[in-house]
């Protein structure tokens, strides 16, 4: 077989509504974003998976389930557990062996709710299968990324995956087709990330702490986000801009009386709306990651200068409708 390099690449996304409500009832709202996964993949002569993710400043290989570290130390090989398993889920899926060379680049912030994972994980099935000369679906590209996933991230709700995939904007509800849209019109946000890392996990454990000492009020609380991400799907049909802010200031609200921000969040967020954005909240699940920003061509800079004076790191992004691609480079 001819020796080829695919480039695939995968949008990352940000979460406009329904995060955590969604882990009990109701949908959340995702949207792709403009940032981008780019992984590289090579077939070898031997039967090693080598990576090079180079803007993490570390490199090394997979001999079977070992991994050896070429630069930086040997335990950054746990963030490459789901691309390696997605790399040989895609071979077994396609009945081929062969060593590969992956290289991961990502404009995408690590951890912080932006989905970098699982958008390396599906450009790097993409990749990988482009390499083998393999014929994988949108569906099967899907699926495999996801059994990466599994691996590191438990039971993930399949939410990021499926973004990469196809980009748009999602309506995901757990129990029910995902079902995508088209909006009119572009939508620009400012992304404000706190840089401060934080497990989703422990977050939505902590949810569930205060459901059970307070069941009804956190119940409460929660059936006005499920609302709240409704009308926000609403008013996104709409193009309302104005609706869509003030649900995005609501839902901030009513994460915030879950305990879910942080004090660096809620400035970003306050810092934003007295820019002049229409809305602000919190995006993913809290406790650090990002905020996020509804604004126009106008008050775009002011958001970023705002995020900035309180010692974020702003990025401005539009949706992106391009889920997953791949090209050849040779
Ligand atoms: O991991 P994040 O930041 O994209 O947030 C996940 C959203 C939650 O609702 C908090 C958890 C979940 O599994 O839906």
């Amino acid at each position: 077989m001819m020796k080829m390099a695919v480039e695939a690449t995968a949008p990352g996304k940000a979460i406009l509504f329904g995060e955590h409500s969604v882990v009990y009832r109701g949908p959340a709202i995702v949207l792709a974003i403009d940032k981008r996964a780019r992984v590289v993949a090579e077939r070898t002569d031997d039967d090693k998976i080598f990576f090079d993710a180079l803007d993490l400043g570390f490199s090394g290989f997979f001999d079977g389930e070992t991994y050896y570290a070429v630069n930086g130390e040997p335990w950054r090989g746990r963030r490459l557990l789901a691309f390696m398993v997605a790399a040989r889920k895609t071979m077994e899926h396609l009945d081929t062996e062969s060593g590969l060379n992956i290289t991961i680049r990502s404009d995408i912030p690590v951890a912080a709710g932006l989905g970098s994972s699982a958008a390396v994980s599906v450009a790097t099935v993409a990749a990988v299968g482009g390499a083998l000369d393999g014929d994988l679906s949108q569906e099967d590209i899907c699926s495999l990324a996801y059994e990466g996933e599994k691996v590191v991230h438990g039971t993930p709700s399949g939410v990021d995956n499926n973004i990469s995939t196809y980009g748009g904007v999602l309506r995901y509800e757990r129990g029910r087709e995902l079902e995508r849209f088209e909006l009119e019109g572009e939508l620009l946000f400012v992304i404000g990330n706190t840089l401060r890392r934080r497990s989703t996990k422990k977050l939505v454990d902590r949810v569930g702490r205060l459901m059970e000492r307070e069941p009804e009020l956190v119940d409460g609380i929660i059936d006005s986000i499920v609302r709240t991400s409704e009308n926000g799907l609403e008013a996104l049909k709409e193009a309302n801009l104005n609706r869509i802010g003030d649900l995005m200031n609501v839902n901030h609200g009513l994460l915030s009386a879950l305990g879910v921000s942080i004090s660096r969040l809620d400035l970003m967020v306050h810092a934003s709306r007295g820019s002049g954005a229409y809305g602000a909240k919190l995006t993913g699940a809290g406790g650090g990651g990002c905020m996020i920003a509804l604004t126009d061509g106008e008050n775009t800079g002011r958001i970023q200068k705002a995020i900035y004076r309180c010692r974020g790191e702003p990025h401005v992004v539009n949706i992106s409708y391009e889920g997953v691609n791949t090209r050849r480079l040779d």
